[in-house]
C-alpha cells in the first residue's frame, strides 16, 4: 500500500526548469516525489516559507477560476514569491497578440507563468516559446493541477494507492483524463461511466492503458454507473457542462440525468466510500445535495490541497 520511495528520493527529484502541462510528460517516481513534497510541505509549512523568496509567478486566464486563481496565489506567497493575476482581456492578447510573443515577453520580467486556456495545442505553443517555466492551470484537455491535489488527498486517506479503486461518474472531460492518468500512474484501479458521446479521449485512453499494463492497475470504461461504482473507495464526479460548452447545457443536462451522484448511487459503493469533486459543483445535476454536503464528501479537503500540491509543483520547477 505504501509508496517505493522515500524523503530521501524525494530531495533528489529534479524538474528544475521543467513545464508542467500535462502528467504524461512525468515518470511514475517524480509524480510520487510531488506528492510526498506537497505532503512534508502541508505539515511543515515553515521549512519552505523563503525558498522562492523573491521570485515572480505571472497567472494568465483566459477562463473563470476561484480556486487555481487562489491557490496560486496563496502557493507562491507561502514560499516567498509574488503572484501576478493577468486576466487575458486586460492582456494585449484579448487584442490578438500571439501567445508566442506573450511568452517571450513574459519570460523577461518572470520567473514562471500559470496559464488557464482553451485548446490543449496553445499551452503547447506557451512554452515552447517561454524561456521560463509553465503550469497547466487548466486546459480543455487536462488539468494536471487538480489530479495532482486529489492524489495527495487520497494518499491522506489511504497512505497509498495500489488495492484501492477510483471511480469517475460524468463526462469525460480534462478533469477525468488527469485524473484517470494519474491513478493508473500510482497503480489505483480506474473505471469510468460516461454516457454515449460523451466518453473520454480515445488517445488519453490509450495512454492510460499503457500505463495501466505496466503498473498492474485495473482500468474498465462503460456506460453504467451501478456496474462502475462496484468495490469503489472513491467516487469523482465534475460538472456535466465545462468552461466553454455553455451552448449545449441544455442538451447535456439530459444526457447526463441518469448519471447524478446521489445517495443510491453512493450506498452501491465500498462502506467506507468518499466522494470526491474537483468543484465548482452544481447540486442537483451531477451531485445531490446530501450527498455533496454529507459525511462521505471530502470535496473541501482537495479544494484546500490544491494550495499544497501547487507549493509542490513551483517550488520544484522554480527554485534556483
Ligand atoms: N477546480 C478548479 O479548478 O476550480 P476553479 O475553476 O475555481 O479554479
Ligand atoms: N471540467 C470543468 C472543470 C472546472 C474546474 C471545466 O473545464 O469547466
Amino acid at each position: 500500500m505504501t509508496f517505493m520511495i522515500t524523503m530521501e528520493q524525494v530531495k533528489e527529484l529534479d524538474l528544475k526548469g521543467k513545464d508542467f502541462l500535462k502528467l504524461l510528460d512525468f515518470n511514475i517516481t517524480d509524480i510520487q516525489a510531488l506528492i510526498l513534497l506537497a505532503d512534508d510541505m502541508k505539515k511543515h509549512k515553515e521549512k519552505y516559507k523563503d525558498s522562492l523568496k523573491g521570485q515572480i509567478l505571472g497567472m494568465i486566464f483566459e477562463k473563470n477560476s476561484t480556486r487555481t486563481r487562489v491557490s496560486f496565489e496563496a502557493a507562491i506567497l507561502g514560499l516567498g514569491g509574488h503572484g501576478m493575476f493577468l486576466s487575458s482581456d486586460q492582456l494585449q492578447i484579448g487584442r490578438g497578440e500571439t501567445i508566442e510573443d506573450t511568452g517571450k515577453v513574459l519570460s523577461g520580467y518572470l520567473d514562471g507563468i500559470m496559464i488557464r486556456t482553451h485548446g490543449h495545442d496553445r499551452i503547447e505553443t506557451l512554452a515552447e516559446a517561454a524561456s521560463i517555466p509553465v503550469i497547466n492551470g487548466l486546459t480543455d484537455l487536462y488539468h494536471p493541477c487538480q489530479a495532482l491535489a486529489d492524489l495527495l488527498t487520497v494518499y491522506e486517506h489511504k497512505g497509498g494507492f495500489k488495492g484501492n479503486k477510483m471511480v469517475y461518474i460524468g463526462d469525460g472531460n480534462n478533469v477525468a483524463h488527469s485524473l484517470m492518468i494519474g491513478a493508473v500512474m500510482m497503480g489505483m484501479d480506474f473505471a469510468l461511466a460516461a454516457p454515449k458521446g460523451y466518453e473520454a479521449d480515445q488517445e488519453v485512453i490509450q495512454k492510460a492503458q499503457g500505463i495501466a499494463k505496466e503498473t498492474g492497475a485495473v482500468l474498465t470504461f462503460t456506460e453504467d454507473p451501478v456496474e462502475a461504482v462496484k468495490n469503489a473507495d472513491f467516487i469523482y464526479t465534475d460538472v456535466w457542462t465545462s468552461m466553454g460548452q455553455e451552448e449545449e447545457a441544455i442538451l447535456r443536462l439530459k444526457a447526463f440525468e441518469p448519471y447524478q451522484v446521489n445517495e443510491a448511487l453512493l450506498a452501491k459503493a465500498n462502506a467506507d466510500c468518499k466522494f470526491m469533486h474537483c468543484l465548482p459543483a452544481h447540486r442537483g445535476e451531477e451531485v445531490s445535495a446530501d450527498v455533496m454536503d454529507g459525511e462521505a464528501s471530502v470535496v473541501f479537503q482537495q479544494a484546500e490541497n490544491r494550495m499544497h500540491a501547487q507549493k509542490a509543483v513551483l517550488y520544484s520547477l522554480m527554485k534556483k
